[in-house]
């Protein structure tokens, strides 16, 4: 079942381990979990944190509402690819997100897809 997102969380953990090297990081924790209802991707890193500013800028990001299948068929229609890029992207793949920020101590971005049908 992970299978059929595998693109998706391929993407999804590239991104936010770029952004995880960006912030100075030198230890990422990443893991990918299937459950029943959901496939769980988790980033934790101990980089350069966020500032409050920075975290409501990167939690609108992430909380757009999941348009990616739709945005990815009328792309194809109109023979552009994707929209959008960095946490916006990972907003639009995902149902939901949790961040944990500390300045100066790191970040931890739990994001989830539900499986649906
Ligand atoms: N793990 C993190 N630690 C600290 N700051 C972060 C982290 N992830 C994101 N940010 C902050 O949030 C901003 C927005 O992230 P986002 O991935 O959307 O854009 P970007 O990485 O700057 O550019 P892009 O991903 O489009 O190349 C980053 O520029 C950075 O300031
Ligand atoms: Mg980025």
């Amino acid at each position: 079942m992970m299978h059929k997102w595998r693109k998706h969380i391929r993407g999804i953990v590239d991104e936010l381990m770029n952004n995880a090297v960006k912030a100075k990081a030198t230890k990422i924790d990443v893991s990918v979990a299937e459950k029943e209802q959901a496939i769980i991707i988790n980033v934790k890193d101990n980089g350069i944190g966020m500032s409050k500013e920075k975290y409501a800028e990167v939690s609108k990001k992430l909380e757009q509402s999941r348009r990616v299948e739709l945005e990815e068929y009328y792309g194809a229609l109109a023979g552009e690819s994707m929209i959008g890029t960095g946490l916006s992207l990972v907003g639009m793949m995902t149902d939901r997100a949790e961040i944990k920020t500390e300045l100066g101590k790191g970040t931890e971005i739990t994001v989830y897809i539900e499986k649906r049908g």
